[in-house]
């Protein structure tokens, strides 16, 4: 069975094959990633990027923008997480599974993110803006995307700053999670990639 809170299939039940246990991953996770497609074309000035920047931008940063839209499964206090079935599972029954080191940098992720109290629409432009700073190699129009993602920042220094007068290291403390989000990615990609490997 697949160790991932993105699978809606509770664990457990007869044995299944590879290719089922996959596909009905997929079937999980499909909605969500199309979300994040349909998230992005409301992004002004998004569809302004060439159709390749696009997706480009899209493989390489859904996962990240996946991970601030369910950091909430990882319930931090209780230290145990959600998966997408409904399951909570806790800290050793998730560890039984054989989830070490990303489990806990994800959840060091969500409690930083979740102390931010981030309003909807505060967090909405962080999410286009973790979007936007995705990994740029092979971007085809490099300063469209840099401009759109400086955009991006202006709005939300603004909006930060508007909503807390007295905080002055809230907007740093939010850029401050896009490296955790890239950490994050690359280490959820080894996961993702030996998963396929060992199966
Ligand atoms: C592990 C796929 C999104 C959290 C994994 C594994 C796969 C996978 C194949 C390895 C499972 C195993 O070895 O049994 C995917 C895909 C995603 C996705 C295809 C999106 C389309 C996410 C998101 C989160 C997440 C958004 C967090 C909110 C985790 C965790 C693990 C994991 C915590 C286990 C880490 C560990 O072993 O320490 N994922 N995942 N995944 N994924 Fe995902």
């Amino acid at each position: 069975h697949l160790a991932c809170p993105m699978s809606a299939l509770p664990r457990g039940g007869p044995p299944r094959s590879v290719q089922e246990v996959w596909e009905d991953f997929s079937l999980s996770f499909t909605p969500a990633v199309r979300e994040v497609v349909e998230f992005a074309r409301h992004i002004p000035g998004f569809q302004g990027l060439t159709q390749q920047d696009q997706v480009t931008l899209l493989k390489a940063g859904t996962f990240e923008v996946l991970m601030v839209r369910f950091a909430s499964l990882f319930d931090v206090r209780e230290r145990s997480l959600r998966f997408l079935s409904g399951a909570t599972y806790s800290l050793p029954e998730l560890q039984a599974m054989g989830m070490g080191e990303l489990l806990s940098s994800m959840f060091d992720f969500s409690e930083k993110l979740a102390s931010l109290n981030l309003s909807q629409e505060e967090l909405g432009i962080f999410t286009a803006l973790v979007l936007v700073s995705a990994d740029r190699s092979g971007m085809e129009n490099a300063s469209l995307v840099e401009q759109l993602q400086e955009t991006l920042i202006r709005a939300l220094r603004s909006l930060i700053l508007k909503n807390s007068p007295n905080d002055i290291s809230r907007f740093t403390k939010l850029l401050l999670r896009l490296p955790d989000l890239r950490t994050l990615n690359s280490m959820h990609s080894e996961k993702l990639l030996s998963f396929r490997v060992d199966t």
